[in-house]
């Protein structure tokens, strides 16, 4: 069968990165039937011909005006599509679909008409946030991580930064490698345009990943790889925190000292 991808290198390894991360959630048990969905800004990548394509399905409309995303074409999962599914066959379980000039609708041009994910509200609106921000941001993560969701059920772990401090101080390497900790975003109902608002005003305040209580991690990243490793180095911490909790004690914790020589070390604000 023709495929956007066919002699498209550059646009086809993105699309298999989405796969390959597609899989790691799966295997890590954070993606339970079509739990999670991944958008990536394909528009650098999208040629003349691309541009010429005819839509194969009629205009649907995202729910909201997103003026920076004018023209720009996005692979998306499907909803209700199984992230182990995605995994195996990209183009059979999401598609590429193009903004219309109005910024209020999209249009599915590849391969084939699989409706994007129920989240595509808040990935889009993250993106044109990005674009307006002037950020190289390309990749949006949406999953559910055991252990990080189930902190979320401790409302003391919803304070502002009590979750970032903690989950850094489990391992030097989780400061490092996610500077801008965890934001915490209250309850919402999934795919709303309200979880979408609230996800960009966290993202605003300087976070790169995002928790939805109760419900899962959204990470941006300059790719991809990049979105799911933080919400993995997180998800980590998290598992140390409880592993230590189900050994019957508190862990400790790096000391404020050992995490100020991380933080010069890897050029972090302290
Ligand atoms: P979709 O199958 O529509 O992507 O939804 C999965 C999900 O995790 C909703 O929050
Ligand atoms: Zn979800």
């Amino acid at each position: 069968m023709k495929s956007i991808l066919d002699n498209r290198e550059v646009l086809a390894k993105k699309v298999y990165d989405v796969a390959e991360v597609a899989g790691y959630l799966w295997q890590k048990g954070w993606a339970e039937r079509n739990g999670g969905n991944i958008t990536i800004n394909i528009t650098d990548q999208v040629d003349d011909e691309i541009r010429a394509m005819k839509a194969i399905a009629e205009p649907v409309a995202i729910g909201a005006t997103l003026p920076h995303l004018k023209g720009c074409y996005f692979y998306c999962k499907g909803t209700n599509r199984r992230m182990r599914d995605l995994a195996r066959d990209p183009m059979a379980n999401g598609s590429v679909i193009r903004i219309l000039d109005d910024c209020a609708h999209y249009e599915i041009i590849a391969d084939a008409p699989v409706k994007p994910t129920s989240e595509l509200p808040s990935h889009l609106s993250v993106h044109n946030y990005l674009i307006a921000k002037g950020s190289t941001y390309k990749a949006s993560v949406h999953t559910h991580p055991i252990s990080l969701v189930a902190m979320s059920h401790n409302p003391w772990f919803l304070e502002k930064d009590v979750l970032t401090n903690l989950l850094w101080s489990m391992i030097p390497e989780t400061k490092a490698f996610c500077p801008r900790g965890l934001g915490i975003v209250p309850y919402m109902l999934p795919s709303s345009v309200e979880l979408a608002d609230a996800t960009i005003k966290a993202i605003d305040d300087n976070y790169d990943v995002v928790m939805w209580e109760k419900h899962g991690v959204f990470a941006v990243g300059e790719d991809v790889m990049e979105a799911f490793d933080m919400i993995d180095v997180l998800d980590k911490s998290a598992h140390i925190y409880i592993d230590a909790k189900s050994m019957g004690f508190t862990p400790d914790g790096m000391s404020q000292e050992q995490m100020n020589e991380i933080s010069t070390v890897f050029h972090l604000p302290k």
